[in-house]
Order: C-alpha cells, then sequence, then structure tokens
C-alpha cells in the first residue's frame, strides 16, 4: 500500500469511530443521499424491498442492521429485537436470505457473556426458522472473543445455523481456518476492513492477497459449504480455477459480495451459474459501515464531493 494511500485510510478510520462526526453526518440530507450507494435503506421495509429485487434477478442476501461498539445494555436487547423482526419477516415473505451479525452490536465490548446471551437468542431463532447467522468479524481486539462465541454457539446450536468470518490481512487466520474447518464451522473469507498493526496484520496488498489464496485452498478443501468475499477478479478467478482443478460443481460453495459494489460482477458470476450472495446493510447507525467502504477506496472519496458539490 503506497504511503498516501495508507494516510488516507488512516484518517479515514479514525473518522469512523467519532461518535460526535456521526451525529453530524448522519444529519446532513445530502450525505443520507450518497450513503444510499452502499445502504439499502434506513428501515427494514426498505432493505426489504430491495432484497426483493435482488432475489428476482438470481442472488441471494444477507441482511445486516447496521450497529456497533454498543455499550448501552438495553440498546442490545433492541438489536436482538430488530434480529427477530428481521427473521420473522424473511420467513413470512420467503425472501432467500439469512442475516449477518456483530458480536459488539450485541454488547462483546461492555460483557461477553452479555454478547454471548445476545447472539444466542438470535441464532435459536434462526434455527427455529431453518435460518443462518453469520457472525462478522470486528477489529483484532476482539477476533479471539468473537471466535470463542461462535464456537461455543456452534457447540450449542450445530452445523448449520452460525457461522464465522475470517480476515486475510490477519497473521493467525491461516491457523484459524484449519482449526474452525475441523470443528465444522463455516467461513466466510474476506480481506479485512479495520485498521490493524503489523504485529498482528500484513500490511502489504500483496500479502494479505496470497494469504487470501493460501486460506481459500483449506476453505475448499474441507468439503464445508463456505463464502469466498471479495469483489477482487483475481481472487475469483483462482478461486474457480481451483474448484475446476478439484473438480467441485458449482454451489460447493458461494461468492459473496456487498451492496453496490460491483453488481456487474455479480450478475456475471450468477449468469455463470454461481452462487452469489449480497451482504445488504440497513439502519441509522450506517456512519461507520460507509466510512469504511470509503477508506477501501480512495476513488470513493471524490465521488462523495463530487455529489455534496453538486447538492
Ligand atoms: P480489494 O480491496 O482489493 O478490492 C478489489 C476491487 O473491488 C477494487 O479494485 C474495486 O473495484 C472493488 N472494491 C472494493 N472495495 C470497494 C469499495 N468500498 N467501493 C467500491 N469498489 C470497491 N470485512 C471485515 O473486516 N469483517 C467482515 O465481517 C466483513 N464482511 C464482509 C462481507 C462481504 C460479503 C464482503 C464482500 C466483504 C466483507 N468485509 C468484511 C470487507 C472486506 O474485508 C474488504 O474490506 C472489502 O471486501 C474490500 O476488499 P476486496 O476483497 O473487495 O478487495
Amino acid at each position: 500500500m503506497g504511503q498516501a494511500t495508507h494516510l488516507s485510510r488512516a484518517a479515514l478510520m479514525f473518522l469512523s469511530r467519532r461518535e460526535g462526526l456521526k451525529e453530524v453526518a448522519t444529519g446532513v440530507p445530502a450525505l443520507r443521499r450518497i450513503a444510499r450507494r452502499f445502504i439499502a435503506g434506513e428501515t427494514l421495509e426498505e432493505a426489504v424491498s430491495a432484497v426483493k429485487e435482488l432475489n428476482a434477478r438470481g442472488l441471494t442476501v444477507s441482511f445486516d442492521h447496521l450497529n456497533e461498539a454498543v455499550r448501552n445494555a438495553d440498546e442490545t436487547l433492541d438489536e436482538v429485537r430488530e434480529y427477530q423482526r428481521l427473521l420473522a419477516r424473511i420467513d413470512q415473505l420467503g425472501v432467500r436470505g439469512n442475516v449477518s451479525l456483530k458480536l459488539t452490536q450485541c454488547g462483546l465490548l461492555l460483557d461477553p457473556e452479555l454478547a454471548l446471551r445476545n447472539a444466542r437468542e438470535v441464532v435459536a431463532d434462526a434455527k427455529r426458522r431453518g435460518s443462518f447467522v453469520r457472525v462478522d468479524m470486528e477489529q483484532g481486539e476482539v477476533t479471539q472473543a468473537t471466535l470463542d462465541v461462535v464456537r461455543a454457539l456452534h457447540r450449542e446450536f450445530g452445523e448449520p445455523h452460525v457461522g464465522a468470518v475470517l480476515q486475510s490481512y490477519l497473521h493467525r487466520t491461516e491457523a484459524d481456518a484449519r482449526a474452525l474447518c475441523a470443528e465444522r464451522i463455516r467461513i466466510r473469507l474476506c480481506k479485512g476492513a479495520y485498521l490493524e498493526g503489523p504485529g498482528i496484520a500484513f500490511q502489504d496488498k500483496k500479502d494479505v492477497d496470497e494469504n487470501y489464496l493460501r486460506v481459500m485452498r483449506i476453505l475448499l478443501d474441507s468439503g464445508l459449504y463456505h463464502g469466498i468475499a471479495t469483489h477482487d477478479e483475481r481472487m475469483i478467478q483462482e478461486t474457480l480455477a481451483y474448484a475446476r482443478k478439484k473438480g467441485l460443481p458449482p454451489g460447493a460453495f458461494e461468492f459473496q459480495m456487498l451492496y453496490g459494489i460491483r453488481r456487474d460482477l455479480q450478475e456475471r458470476l450468477v449468469a455463470e451459474g454461481h452462487p452469489v450472495r449480497v451482504y445488504v446493510p440497513y439502519g441509522k447507525h450506517w456512519y461507520p459501515y460507509f466510512m469504511r467502504r470509503l477508506a477501501e477506496r480512495p476513488a470513493n472519496v471524490w465521488f462523495v464531493m463530487k455529489n455534496l458539490v453538486k447538492g
């Protein structure tokens, strides 16, 4: 990563954690409009209508109710209720989709036991409805605690109602992938969206990509149904080539992409017969998610500036 890109990423990630800015930004109508490129809406019904359209185009989804770093116990209970409402709506409408959940939205930074209790409620509901909960992965300080909770839920509810996310920028990920596969836990593999230091994470894109491919091969060798989450065409082509070499049929794994990013690629893969799931975030607390999307791609900052100037 170039020095300038690294600095602008660091600045955007710093801004993403400013509570005061979050209040201001989410109140600016022009920014809310721009954020809609990446966020399906502020309400469940707006997300549902975006998802119906994606389903009609042959894409499955994972809904995500946006919120993170929640430090108020009552607010974590509201999150559980929102996920229960969401799972009920998916069931009622026969939407092809599951849900993604963050443990810091369930109170992980406040009390790991509370987060486990809250996540358990959501997974129990998902299991009753024959659905699935993907536990998103967040910053490095919570990697181990997050995997501990996923393992506890997997032991309690069994396959296939809960899954983990691993980030290829972390040095530990190859070992985590081997261990989780041995425990038959489904994995979403992504590159990683937070800013991590050299002590725990690869700093060069080349190393992150190499590790992505190394871990992808572990996942495809495991015989489990995993998610290959990336918009990087090289990662996708290498995955397809490895699957062909191994003689895996289409449907042995799925590709996953984010709402609003590379729609052309999403549709092309579906047309070629590969399952593709779109991650669909919605809700009022979109600011940190939006800032991470800007940090991933400096060109997005220009997109925002241009649209703000246009008004
Ligand atoms: P890379 O960053 O190399 O980008 C490849 C290409 O994709 C770019 O050249 C561009 O064309 C396009 N692209 C990528 N990001 C873009 C953006 N923001 N705007 C426009 N175009 C963009 N991370 C995490 O830490 N924890 C998690 O739980 C998840 N969950 C998750 C779910 C799903 C379904 C996806 C696809 C991704 C995540 N991520 C995540 C985010 C992930 O870690 C990573 O930050 C982004 O996917 C960007 O990385 P790429 O693999 O796309 O490659």
